[in-house]
């Protein structure tokens, strides 16, 4: 079969890794991809707003399934688009993808199918949203609605920070803004939970926890993400089936209600207070720097889970993991999330030697001219399955040293809660 990947990070290297194992793949495109998915797959460099090129590409090439990876293109409609044309394709469609394209409107599902989330008002007018601060009780959480590349959060401290943040959403520094969520701030600790759904049938495809500030002892900004593990400490099966039963199933069955059916990966950022899990947000696609944590432990082909679900056949398979710890480091540019420099020279790459329970997925990267160079703020993954994370951490930071790139820097404390000094 050929399949075809749309995304360019760590993320869609990890799924064309995975992609490749399968003895039923024959050819792998990436659209666009990076240095390290051109090492086993075809870039094909296209516009991606361009839906209509995509398509003409993948019906000339034969492509026969599609996997989408970033939210961008899934809050676009691409699914539909593809189906629409009689491409396969593997990915939430355009009203699915509100679950993360609005959180709004995933905060009235919650409130319609009594989904444990943080309590939160809507507001359209600033003056509105002003007032009600001046008489909330602090830390308190303010979102912009739409996609926000997980900029649009601001936990405020104080009523000044709040007013900064309503003014912010309203100016537009995340685009055109309607309307703006004030929530609760909720105390516990995070843990990202996913499935993959065919509509009718739900799978646990793991859990993971990710680090998203830039610095050391989770401060400073945050970004997409700095590094991750899987599994996840909190996760036990007491708790997995209050997830399961008060915030997966409702959430599927109340698209259902509202004639949506949920084809994908579905990506569940929780709260875990006092044992109890509440919602923060969902995302419609695999995490990243999840999934390049979760993918390793995978034994099932993944080829026949997406074309389970196209299928609606998602009950008729198991899905299998390897028993290990894995975990993840992400090697950023200098300065990210603010302003790095592109087009730096990645030395050694190539002298790394590792062995066959390491991996590293390129995401900001590009090969010119047999050399590689990067063009992202987070620029490799480099990931290690283990019997336990101290030992998958220090490989993992041995081969990064020996890379020895001046340009990057990394958070060597990935894991910290579950690695004991
Ligand atoms: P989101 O983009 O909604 O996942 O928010 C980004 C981050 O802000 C989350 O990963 C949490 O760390 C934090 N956050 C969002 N909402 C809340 C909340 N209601 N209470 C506490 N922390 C929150
Ligand atoms: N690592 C966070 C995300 O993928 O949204």
């Amino acid at each position: 079969m050929k399949v075809g990947i749309i995304g360019s990070g760590g993320r869609e290297h990890a799924i064309c890794h995975a992609l490749n194992k399968s003895d039923i793949v024959k050819d792998v495109f990436c659209f666009p991809g990076n240095a390290g998915t051109a090492t086993i797959a075809k870039n094909i460099d296209l516009n991606l707003e361009d839906f209509d090129k995509l398509k003409d590409f993948i019906i000339s090439s034969k492509i026969d399934l599609i996997i989408v990876g970033p939210e961008k293109p899934l809050v676009n409609g691409i699914v539909d688009f593809l189906k629409d044309n009689n491409i396969k394709v593997f990915g939430p469609n355009k009203l699915a993808s509100q679950l993360e394209g609005s959180k709004i409107f995933t905060k009235k599902l919650c409130q319609k199918y009594n989904i444990p989330t943080a309590n939160f008002g809507i507001f359209t007018k600033s003056h509105e949203a002003n007032e009600f601060i001046k008489k909330s009780k602090y830390p308190l959480v303010i979102k912009a609605d739409g996609l926000a590349s997980g900029k649009g959060v601001y936990i405020c401290k104080t009523q000044g920070d709040a007013l900064t943040a309503i003014k912010e959403i309203f100016d537009g520094k995340f685009g055109k803004a309607e309307n703006l969520l004030v929530e609760e701030f909720l105390e516990g600790e995070e843990m990202s939970y996913f499935v993959i759904s065919d509509g009718n049938t739900i799978k646990n495809f793991e859990t993971a926890q990710d680090h998203k500030q830039a610095l050391e002892g989770d401060l400073g900004k945050n970004t997409g993400g700095m590094g991750a593990y899987s599994p996840s400490r909190l996760m036990n099966k007491e708790i997995e089936k209050k997830i399961l039963d008060k915030i997966i199933k409702p959430t599927i069955r109340g698209l259902k209600q509202a004639g949506i059916n949920y084809v994908g990966f579905l990506y569940a950022g929780l709260m875990i207070v006092k044992n109890e899990p509440f919602l923060i947000e969902y995302n419609v696609r695999m995490g990243d720097p999840e999934c390049q944590v979760i993918l390793p432990k995978l034994e099932t082909d993944i080829l026949n889970i997406f074309l389970a679900c196209c299928d609606g056949k998602l009950d008729e398979l198991k899905i299998k993991w390897h028993d290990k710890k894995s975990l993840c480091i992400v090697l950023c540019a200098r300065g990210y999330p603010d302003e790095y420099k592109k087009n730096i020279l990645i030395e050694n790459l190539d002298k790394i030697k590792i062995t066959n329970r390491e991996y590293i997925y390129h995401a900001g990267t590009i090969n010119v001219e047999n050399k590689i160079y990067s063009i992202g703020g987070r620029v490799l993954n480099f990931v290690c399955l283990s019997e336990n994370f101290l030992d998958a951490r220090i490989k993992i930071l041995d081969t990064i040293k020996f890379l020895n790139w001046d340009n990057g820097f990394y958070r060597k404390d990935i894991g910290y809660k579950v690695i004991d000094k």
